[in-house]
């Protein structure tokens, strides 16, 4: 970082430079370098909108066009040197221009605000990421898809209150985050669509004098048309707040699925084996296999809701329109948009690479009377009971077995009949789990043929 006097780009009015702490807690090059490319399409797309509207010539227009391309290679390739006494990326840019073009690099910022730039730069920085977001939420979709191809028929608990409630398959578990994912795709394609309006061309925040045409540069920039309300436009970031909601959501299902990986791989579940590459040991328990990347995953939500937090508070008591608070928007969402993207790409690896233990599975599927339901819906459809009275006698049927150890498979006709006269023994067919699950076939149920046709659609949908 260089050194200046008074500042280059505003300096004008002042007869010294800013005080070091000053400069320190105004500059945000250290982060907003992240935004070169965006700030120099940005630039571009002026610059040749003012060009064809007159306002740039030609000459001008080519020579900031040559000299922002150079600019851009200079970043690229790290050689460039970004000044902190210069704030930001945008005047970074423009003074480095101005040393390479010479005196049309002074006319770029012709009816334009770093205010408007800035919220430009921002929103194609959050659009690109959104797009990322949504390439990574379904690489693991069609992760957790292959594994409920594979286990479309695989039995094991499905919990309430983290008790063994009613057998499910291993397929319609995972299509549960399959559904998740979904909606979390859905939540940052409809942030997308809302945010595509250029904020470009709203200048400091009235508008400007310029003849300019800011349906060119909202078009070359990919946005569906310009904002319409220019004070609005360079003070909303409810575009990063929408990408910090969704991404917020997004890492609460990751961290649900985190918090089940830490149960099942624990040597008191082993429901799954996770894979060497997604594991690590410990320093002194030599036998120790540790889930690390799901209790990662699971704690990357709190940094997560925490930009999200951060800005809304940062935002909530501004006055129109812009304020330098909004300069506290972009680290908070840079660091939520990297953790996410981790987060994707870890469960991805973690989720392909697993192996379900599936004997265990059924066990833990078949202890823990989960096919009681299973027992009160057939005296309901055989003996023609209410349902409230066969839940009473499934209870007390539950209650011998858990006296004589035992599961209810396991139970006597004689043991049945003592409590129900009426029960015959084609009561044992609904008792194992298997019959169980194959019996669920209510859409949306856990059935193997539910759920290879649910399997089915979302290949359908991801292909
Ligand atoms: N670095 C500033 C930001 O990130 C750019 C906008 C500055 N605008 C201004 N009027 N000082 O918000």
């Amino acid at each position: 970082m260089t050194d200046a006097k008074s500042n280059t780009m505003w300096g004008g009015r002042f007869a010294a430079g800013p005080d070091a702490i000053m400069e320190a807690i105004n500059a945000s090059i250290g982060f907003d370098q992240r935004m070169a490319r965006q700030d120099i399409e940005g630039s571009r797309a002026h610059a040749a909108m003012l060009a064809a509207q007159g306002i740039l010539t030609d000459n001008d227009a080519e020579a900031i066009r040559e000299g922002l391309l150079t600019v851009l290679s200079e970043i690229e390739t790290g050689n460039f040197a970004f000044s902190s006494a210069l704030e930001d990326i945008h005047m970074n840019v423009e003074s480095r221009l101005k040393e390479i073009v010479g005196e049309p690099a002074g006319r770029l910022h012709t009816a334009r605000s770093r205010n408007d730039q800035v919220a430009t730069d921002f929103k194609l920085w959050v659009r690109d990421q959104m797009d990322a977001t949504l390439d990574a939420i379904k690489a693991l979709q069609l992760a957790f898809l292959a594994q409920a191809e594979a286990g479309a028929d695989w039995v094991m608990p499905g919990f309430t209150h983290l008790q063994t409630a009613q057998p499910v398959t291993w397929g319609h578990h995972m299509l549960a985050y399959v559904e998740m994912l979904g909606r979390d795709a859905s939540r940052f394609a409809d942030a997308r669509a809302r945010m595509n309006e250029s904020p470009l061309g709203a200048a400091a925040l009235a508008g400007t004098s310029f003849n300019i045409d800011r349906d060119a540069t909202a078009q070359a920039l990919g946005f569906d048309r310009p904002s319409a309300n220019s004070l609005d436009a360079v003070s909303d970031r409810d575009f990063a707040l929408d990408f910090l909601n969704a991404a917020s959501i997004c890492a609460m299902h990751l961290s649900r699925f985190a918090e089940e990986l830490v149960i099942w791989s624990s040597a008191q579940f082993r429901f799954v084996t996770l894979s060497d590459r997604f594991s690590t040991g410990s320093s002194i328990m030599p036998q120790k296999k540790n889930p690390d990347a799901a209790e990662l995953i699971r704690a990357k939500i709190a940094r997560i809701y925490g930009a999200n937090t951060a800005l809304m508070m940062v935002m909530k008591g501004l006055p129109l329109t812009y304020s330098k608070d909004m300069q506290e928007d972009k680290e908070q969402t840079f660091d939520a948009a990297d953790n996410l993207m981790l987060a994707l790409a870890a469960m991805t690896g973690m989720v392909t690479d697993m192996t379900a233990n599936q004997p265990n599975l059924e066990q833990a599927a078949s202890s823990g009377f989960s096919t009681a339901t299973d027992l009160a819906d057939w005296l309901v459809r055989t003996l023609d009971m209410p349902f409230r009275e066969a839940h009473h006698v499934t209870g007390a049927i539950v209650k011998l077995a858990e006296d004589k150890g035992c599961d209810l498979p396991e139970l006597s006709l004689a043991d049945m009949t003592g409590v129900h006269a009426k029960i015959t023994k084609d009561v044992f067919d609904v008792l194992g789990v298997q019959n169980s699950v194959a019996s669920r076939t209510s859409y949306g149920g856990t059935a193997p043929s539910e759920v290879r046709k649910q399997v089915a659609r979302w290949k359908d949908k991801l292909a």
